[in-house]
């Protein structure tokens, strides 16, 4: 084994102009801004308008990162594009993403695992980056939930948005970078929230567009109550297993379902709301996106060695948790 670890060397983020607020919301279904407010912790989301893919705010995300590092975009070696809404079903987004910013040295794939997508991406990039194989590789949360979500039911509309980030991964030999992860699935939990159709089990017919089957299908309390005491057991664990207490984390920064679950989850590992990222009242949940949203806008404020925990749940059902030390000061 080697000493080189994977990390993060810069980030970028991007979501749509135009804003779908809690009152607008009134105005289409059966719902109030208490409601969405008390239940979530959401006010607001953005919505990407028009005939355009995710990979348009993965673009934005990437071209904004690849400036920051004074990078060009053929340095790229491997692109990781985390998404539930790629562009299409294939060719992979990862390769629209890397024709569109230019990154011609790189070959990609399409990582699905909901909303832990973008976990599961930093940690299987890294694996690239601590072996010695590449130098430099992009992980991508991408998505365009607005796309797959059906706006005349209150249950599932309230909640997601669009947006996208991305960071880039470089070998780091001083001690900072992803440190642990703990990666996890269970199958069993796939029918509380999924796609009906569209798939090769079901493809899309006159019916199922009818029975709004293309759409996000949510059995919400349920999967409430796994995403609850899984995403808090699990970030707990990262914890436990490196020797960390709450003291030693500068910050939580937790995949932004409903603030009643990063709530419990920050509570489990024994940390006050000051050293959690939090902006689901601006964006709701943006799946892939979250996270590294999250990232991008706390940037000014991470300080080299700060020791992070990011923890997600999603469909699948799949979550985890990753344990990584900042490398550079972000102001
Ligand atoms: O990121 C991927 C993982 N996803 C999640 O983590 C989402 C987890 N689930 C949740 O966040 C919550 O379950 C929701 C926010 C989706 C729903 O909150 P809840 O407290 O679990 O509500 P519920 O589904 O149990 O519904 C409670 C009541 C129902 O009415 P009755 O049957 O008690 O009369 C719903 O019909 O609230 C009603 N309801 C609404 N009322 C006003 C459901 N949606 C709405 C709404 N506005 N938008």
């Amino acid at each position: 084994m080697t000493n080189i670890r994977a990390a993060i060397t810069a980030v970028g983020g991007y979501v749509p102009d135009y804003v779908l607020t809690n009152k607008e919301l009134e105005t289409m279904v059966d719902t109030t801004d208490d409601w969405i407010t008390s239940r979530t912790g959401i006010k607001e989301r953005r919505i990407l308008k028009g005939e355009r893919g995710s990979t348009e705010m993965a673009k934005e995300a990437v071209e904004q990162l690849l400036n920051k590092r004074g990078i060009g975009p053929e340095e790229i070696d491997l692109v990781i594009y985390c998404s539930v809404t790629p562009d299409l079903i294939f060719p992979a987004s990862a390769n629209i993403l890397s024709d569109k910013v230019g990154m011609v040295n790189a070959f990609g794939y399409d990582l699905n695992a909901a909303c832990s997508g973008f976990i599961y991406g930093l940690t299987t990039g890294s694996k690239f980056i601590e072996t010695g194989v590449y130098k430099k590789v992009l992980v991508v949360g991408a998505d365009k939930m607005s796309s797959i979500i059906d706006y005349t039911d209150r249950a599932t509309c309230i909640i997601f948005g669009d947006g996208a980030g991305a960071v880039l991964l470089e070998p780091d030999d001083s001690g900072n970078g992803v440190m642990d992860a703990i990666l996890r699935s269970d199958g069993a939990g796939r029918e509380f929230l999924y796609q009906k159709s569209g798939g090769s089990q079901r493809p899309p017919t006159e019916e199922t567009v009818k029975n709004r089957e293309h759409y996000v299908y949510q059995e919400g309390k349920t999967v409430f109550k796994f995403a609850v005491s899984k995403m808090a057991d699990v970030s707990y664990e990262v914890m436990e297993r490196n020797k960390l207490t709450g003291e030693d984390i500068a910050w939580l920064v937790p995949h932004q379902a409903n603030l009643r679950i990063i709530d419990a989850t920050a509570n489990r590992m024994g940390l006050s709301t000051e050293k959690v990222m939090i902006n689901i009242q601006k964006y709701g949940n943006t799946t892939n996106g979250t996270i590294p949203l999250c990232l991008h806008e706390w940037e000014n404020q991470l300080k080299k060695g700060d020791n992070l925990i990011l923890s997600a749940f999603g469909g699948g059902f799949t979550w985890g948790a990753v344990y990584l030390r900042w490398a550079y000061d972000g102001a």
